[in-house]
């Protein structure tokens, strides 16, 4: 029973709508004929009847105007006359009131007295080049005869693209498919203007193609320049694109404003704020594809919020950070001024003089790096924030994998005061990373249980050989001593 409704509507559907075929495809379409004016009722004037056959100078001269009420495509005029008698015929029309008219057809008098017919019936020829498109219509009768009535046939003109039409509304109305508008369906719709507009012909619909906005706008206007230029593909132009879009489709971001590829381009929130940094950033744009602000000289951060390394913050709103002076400043006191503190004994794990780099002794490492120490600035009560610039890599740390490149490192106040960790900005040095996990593992922290030795060139080469060693295997079994907990940096 359900399938039996169900075919039956899509057979309603089907069969309800002549300008789509049943699969759904536009064709053209053409709302029916309708009767469109009928007139005068018996304009038969009495001398008219009367002068018939008596003298030349009583002949009927009737004329009349039919407004039909709108533009129509007009299929038929029907002239009925008082009497069988000749009547020369002017019949004429015009697309509105008053002209110009438009000659359709002239007959002369019928020759031989009597025996003209009562009714003649105008037909325009079939094609479109005699197509009679009007909104008033002029009958000129002259001779034995006056005008009985005239009825006029026609159609709404919507150009191929509606099969129904309110014929007596102010101004006629079609109902217009194949995404077009307007009384005559004589445009395409707002959101349907990637072609321009046609009339529909048997063989062609020529309907109107939307345009592709990705979702973010309701308009679009049709360039013609562009339509050209793509081969006569598309030349639909999205207007007033939402949700911070931009272009000609809507396909891209507006300045201020960066594509989250996280979000297909038809999200509402394709298009994230850039949140520049008010001071960092130069303006409030970003890169529409990385979201990365333009920072200032010294400013680095996807958001020009902090200071890149070898620079420091200062109070210029204009040069928020400068560059660290090359005079360098010892980041610890002189040696041995604290470490007589009774707090510093047994604290840091200072090595003899020299440190024998076994293969045991690199397993052991946490990581290895080269690295250039910057600046320096103090990051709370308890941390001092380092800028560096790690120069090579020779052991990864396990966890948390360290870049080469410029970065943060954390130091503990009280590991630089007891003397545990010497370091200058400015000054390579050779990192050695005794294993502490802090509840940050991602930070890279220096502290008394590692090591900063300053860097010698003739280092590179058995640290390279014991890099490949461990890569070869070689650690296997000599890990990293267990973590110790650290202080949150
Ligand atoms: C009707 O009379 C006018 C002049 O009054 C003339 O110009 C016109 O041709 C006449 N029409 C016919 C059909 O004879
Ligand atoms: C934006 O960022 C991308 C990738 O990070 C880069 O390829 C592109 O050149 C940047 N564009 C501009 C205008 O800087």
């Amino acid at each position: 029973m359900a399938v039996v409704l169900v075919l039956w509507l899509l057979l309603g559907q089907a069969t309800g709508d002549p300008c789509y075929d049943p699969g759904g495809r536009p064709r053209f379409c053409l709302p029916p004929v309708t009767q469109l004016a009928s007139g005068p009722p018996a304009s038969c004037p009495q001398a008219c009847v009367l002068s018939q056959g008596t003298s030349p100078r009583a002949l009927c001269n009737d004329s009349l105007i039919l407004a039909l009420g709108g533009t129509f495509l007009l299929t038929s005029v029907s002239l009925r006359f008082c009497t069988p008698g000749p009547p020369a015929l002017v019949l004429s029309s015009a697309w509105a009131a008053g002209g110009p008219w438009k000659l359709l057809w002239r007959r002369p008098a019928w020759s031989g007295a009597l025996g003209g017919p009562e009714r003649v019936t105008f037909r325009p020829s079939p094609g479109p080049k005699s197509r009679v498109v009007a909104s008033h219509l002029r009958v000129e009768v002259g001779g034995w005869t006056g005008l009985a009535a005239a009825g006029v046939r026609g159609r709404c003109q919507c150009h191929g693209h509606a099969a129904r039409c309110a014929a007596r509304a102010q101004p006629p109305r079609c109902r217009c498919r194949h995404h077009t508008t307007g009384p005559g369906c004589e445009s395409c719709r707002p959101s349907h203007r990637d072609w321009p507009w046609r009339p529909a012909t048997p063989r062609h619909p020529h309907p109107c193609l939307p345009c592709s906005c990705n979702q973010h706008a309701r308009r679009c206007r049709f360039n013609s320049e562009l339509f050209r230029l793509s081969g006569g593909r598309s030349g639909g132009v999205c207007e007033r694109c939402r949700h911070h879009t931009a272009g000609r489709h809507c396909h891209y971001c507006q300045p201020g404003f960066w594509r989250d590829p996280s979000q297909p381009i038809t999200s509402r929130k394709a298009c994230k704020a850039c949140r520049c940094h008010p001071i960092g950033a130069i303006g409030g744009a970003c890169n529409q594809t990385s979201g990365q602000c333009s920072c200032k000289l010294g400013v680095t951060g996807a958001t020009c919020n902090r200071c890149g390394p070898g620079y420091q913050q200062s109070r210029s709103p204009r040069m928020p950070c400068q560059r660290v002076p090359e005079a360098t400043t010892p980041l610890v006191p002189t040696p041995g001024a604290h470490s007589s503190d009774p707090q510093c004994q047994n604290y840091c794990h200072l090595p003899d003089k020299s440190v024998h780099m076994s293969l045991s002794r690199f397993c052991q490492q946490d990581y290895v790096l080269r690295a250039q120490v910057l600046a320096a600035e103090a990051a709370g009560p308890a941390w001092r924030r380092l800028a560096v610039r790690v120069l090579a890599v020779y052991k990864q740390r396990p966890s948390q994998p360290v870049r080469p490149g410029g970065q943060d490192a954390w130091v503990p106040e009280a590991d630089l005061a007891c003397g545990c960790l010497r370091l200058l900005p400015g000054a390579d040095y050779l990192l050695l990373g005794g294993a502490a996990d802090g509840p940050a593992p991602a930070r890279l922290v220096l502290h008394r249980h590692g090591l900063a030795l300053p860097w010698r060139p003739r280092w590179a080469r058995p640290l390279r050989r014991l890099q490949q060693e461990e890569r070869a295997g070689g650690c296997r079994g000599l890990q990293p001593r267990t973590p110790r907990p650290g202080p949150a940096p």
